[in-house]
């Protein structure tokens, strides 16, 4: 009899595992809110975690039988996780609710559609099985984001029993957008949140702008006749870890390196530095950053010299052809820059395209000011993560699009994210804070940024479905 109480369901899991020439498994553990957060729990106490085998190592340990204990990953056909991730999760769901179509000519949804979004169903029933083969009698289980949408429909099916939560970690797209889908998708993915007894969000704004979606698409009574609880939880910066691991060696020795890169004034001062580290994402508006950047070297020549931008730009979904170019115009546009304006002594742009977090928490320990600029974002950590580890004190510039707007927008400088002027001038507004001020907002920011630590984030939601019955469509 199945003895898990406690279950997450994501399709990016807690580890996965590399295979090398020689076919050795090495398995590589991941950060994030909700590894932190399960691990608060623990396979012990009756945790299990189902994820999806994502590449030819994580399918080699499923065959194998390697795993860790308290993770179950699903080894769905290689064809099927294709289409439902890349097609229907990555390219159909991140595109609508993130806003992220180009023109009107761009959402087509069609036979092809179709085909992957039969997938999508395959690939969250696979979900749905597996949990229901897991957990305990009336387990709790808190399924994770826009990849798993149908599970807790398709689960309630098959137990009632069980007490689920859906949490989603992008924006919720407003109605106008969202039905951009065919109708009857628009419904199933609603519905299949719907199944569940708690949906939550991680700002107000995600929260309402998925119920007005079930007022428009599946009609005005529908929410307040389900069963679903709809919540907000905020994930915060993990202060603690964050500190910790910001002052192992590892991260000084990239600070050295950084600072070489960096280099200094030619009047021997140091130089100011605006960091900004991403996956390098659409929705993460790279190119507009660095556009900026560059009007603020033309319209301000007194910056040359005395300014490095920092970019990290992790690679991200590779798969997608149009990741694949924003990577390169990300490339482009840094090298541009750097012809333009570089000195011998001088790289206006220092871009790193290799994921290094240790290097990432020196940047955030050197940064002047932080670039957080995403056309729209769930939440975005580096904005919280900056103000807790800065050495010194760092300016936020950060879009008001972004979910940790709501609560940190008040001690940062806001930009509109499309606005490239305005975010040049809001970038050199930025350099000019005095530094008691700039100090004083770093402490109100990294406050307001830890005020719910993914430890405190995970439990509160799972006491929340515990505690939350079922009652016609509240609000918490
Ligand atoms: C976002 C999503 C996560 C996802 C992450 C990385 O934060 O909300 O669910 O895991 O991006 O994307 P990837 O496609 O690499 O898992």
């Amino acid at each position: 009899r199945a003895t898990h109480t406690v279950l997450v369901a994501s399709n990016r899991g807690p580890v996965s595992y590399t295979l090398d020439e020689t076919g050795a498994l090495t398995a590589k553990r991941g950060g994030g809110g909700l590894v932190s957060g399960l691990s608060s729990i623990g396979p012990d106490a009756g945790a299990l975690w189902v994820c999806s085998a994502l590449g030819n190592g994580d399918r080699e340990a499923v065959r194998r039988g390697v795993g860790e204990e308290g993770v179950r990953m699903l080894d769905i056909d290689a064809g099927t996780h294709a289409d439902a991730y890349n097609g229907i999760a990555n390219s159909a769901l991140w595109f609508v609710h993130h806003m992220l179509y180009q023109t009107p000519l761009e959402p087509v949804f069609d036979a092809e559609f179709r085909r992957q979004w039969a997938a999508y169903e395959t690939y969250n029933h696979a979900f749905a099985e597996a949990l229901a083969e897991e957990a305990a009698d009336g387990a709790d289980v808190l399924v994770q984001d826009y990849h798993l949408t149908l599970v807790p429909r398709m689960l309630r099916e098959l137990r009632p029993d069980l007490r689920i939560g859906h949490f989603s970690h992008t924006p919720w797209a407003p109605p106008d957008y969202f039905r951009l889908l065919p109708d009857d998708i628009a419904a199933k993915l609603l519905d299949g949140i719907l199944g569940a007894d708690r949906a939550a969000f991680l700002t107000q704004r995600w929260a309402d702008a998925f119920t007005d979606c079930c007022r428009a698409v599946l009609g005005p009574d529908h929410l307040s006749s389900s069963n679903t609880r709809i919540g907000v939880h905020g994930l915060g910066a993990d202060a603690d870890f964050l500190r910790e691991r910001s002052h192992r060696p590892d991260v000084d020795e990239r600070m050295a390196v950084l600072r070489e890169q960096i280099g200094t004034a030619p009047d021997g001062g140091a130089r100011r530095t605006i960091v900004r580290v991403d996956r390098t994402e659409l929705s993460k508006n790279i190119v507009r950053g660095l556009l900026a950047y560059q009007e603020l070297l033309a319209d301000r020549p007194e910056w040359h010299e005395r300014v490095v931008h920092v970019a990290f730009a992790y690679p991200s979904r590779q798969d997608l052809a149009v990741y694949r170019d924003y990577t390169a115009e990300v490339q482009r546009v840094a090298d541009e820059i750097n012809s333009r304006y570089g000195t011998a002594g001088w790289t206006p742009v220092v871009l790193h395209v290799k994921d290094d977090f240790a290097r990432s928490l020196a940047a955030y320990r050197l940064a002047d000011v932080a670039l957080v600029n995403p056309i729209r974002d769930g939440m975005n950590l580096v904005a919280k993560e900056v103000p807790v580890v800065s050495d010194d004190g760092c300016v936020l510039v950060l879009s008001r699009e972004a979910g940790a707007y709501e609560e940190l927008g008040e001690d940062a400088i806001v930009v509109n994210p499309y606005d490239v002027s305005g975010t040049a001038e809001a970038l050199h507004s930025a350099l000019t804070v005095p530094v008691g001020e700039r100090a004083e907002r770093t402490k109100r920011l990294a406050a307001a940024a830890t005020a719910l630590p993914p430890a405190q984030w995970f439990l509160d939601q799972l006491h929340a479905l515990r505690s939350a019955g079922r009652s016609a469509g509240s609000v918490d």
